[in-house]
């Protein structure tokens, strides 16, 4: 059997998934493809079209190994554990077009995708947002990032044509229908690598900000008063969580309306604040944000930050300039 899953750009709401806010990922039309078969074998063989050695296992329940990419599929194996019997051993050929390193949420995709089959292969029935939620684990315990939900959600939730509004506190969640735009991603050129970046920095930041705000449980309750009770670094991380998610709400409200002129404000000066208030953007993510500007309705980085890509909505019509410059490529909401 097959199964699939796609990469997202994250539309508005930036590292505010793992302080309980609110996200507004977009699954595009680059996925991972992953054919599974039963073996009977007792061997659990994992081929990649773009790794040139396979990874094969005893089929027991498994730990964190030395393969990075076999990492974040044998997290998924260890969350399915318990939930089928995989000691005959499987095989999964895994394929796909989400750029690895660009903040397209490549990881994720591959897992939901992993996930998807094995799902479907020893038909275990876990629902959707269980899924994301397990696929969210596996990530943290086998590939060491403290990570929030948004990129299991939006490979495993998403549907066609829209973006996904998604609370990751109470993980209440709707579609949002994506507005007639051209969707276009340009990769800085600077590789990212989650857990050796800034990232898990500022997860343990966000941490000792919520310490000094007695009554709150998360950032994610926060509102603009709390900004009074910090100082300093611990400030700006918690302003851009708190003026972030009241972007989601508004922008969430301007796509339903169809005014992509303020949805791409918004973008901008959720991209201002990543700049300067939270500090997970660098000058080539800076220039292409400004470089796109005059063709865009507004554009932002998209994902971790520390390098990656950009994501640009623009009128189909004036995209070409921006499409014509180098490591560009435009892609379209996902179709089922
Ligand atoms: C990465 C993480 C997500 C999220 C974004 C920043 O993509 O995997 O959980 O925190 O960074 O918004």
């Amino acid at each position: 059997m097959k199964a699939c899953a796609p990469g997202r750009v994250n539309l508005l709401g930036e590292h505010t998934d793992y302080t309980g806010g609110l996200v507004l990922p977009l699954a595009i039309d680059r996925a991972t493809e992953v054919e599974a078969q039963r073996r009977d074998d007792g061997v659990i063989e994992l081929l990649s079209a773009s790794e040139a050695a396979p990874v094969r296992v005893a089929a027991r329940r498994p730990g964190p190994g030395t393969v990075r990419w076999a990492n974040y599929v044998l997290g998924v194996v260890a969350e399915f554990w318990d939930r089928a019997d995989l000691r005959g051993g499987f095989t999964l050929r895994i394929s796909g077009d989400v750029p690895v390193g660009a903040g397209l949420s490549s990881s994720a995709s591959l897992m939901v995708a992993c996930a998807r089959a094995l799902n479907e292969l020893y038909g275990c029935g876990v629902a959707p947002m269980d899924l994301a939620q397990a696929c969210l684990r596996a990530e943290r315990t086998f590939a060491g990032v403290q990570c929030g939900l948004m990129d299991q959600a939006a490979a495993a939730l998403s549907i066609p044509g829209c973006a996904l509004f998604l609370d990751c506190r109470t993980l209440e969640h709707r579609p949002i229908r994506l507005p007639e735009t051209a969707v276009i991603v340009l990769h800085s050129g600077v590789r990212h690598d989650l857990a050796a970046s800034g990232y898990n920095k500022r997860v343990a930041e966000c941490a000792g900000a919520l310490a000094r705000l007695p009554g709150r449980a998360c950032l994610g309750e926060c509102v603009p008063e709390d900004l009074a009770k910090l100082e300093g670094m611990e400030r700006r991380r918690v302003e851009h969580v708190v003026r972030e998610n009241a972007r989601v709400r508004e922008g969430a409200a301007a796509l339903e309306q169809g005014d992509l002129a303020a949805f791409g404000r918004l973008m901008v000066a959720s991209h201002a604040s990543l700049r300067d208030l939270y500090e997970v953007s660098c000058p080539e993510l800076d220039a292409l944000v400004e470089a796109v500007r005059p063709w865009a309705w507004g554009a932002k980085m998209t994902g971790a930050g520390f390098g990656g890509a950009v994501v640009a909505l623009a009128p189909a019509d004036r995209m070409r300039p921006v499409a014509a410059a180098a490591q560009t490529f435009v892609c379209r909401p996902f179709l089922a």
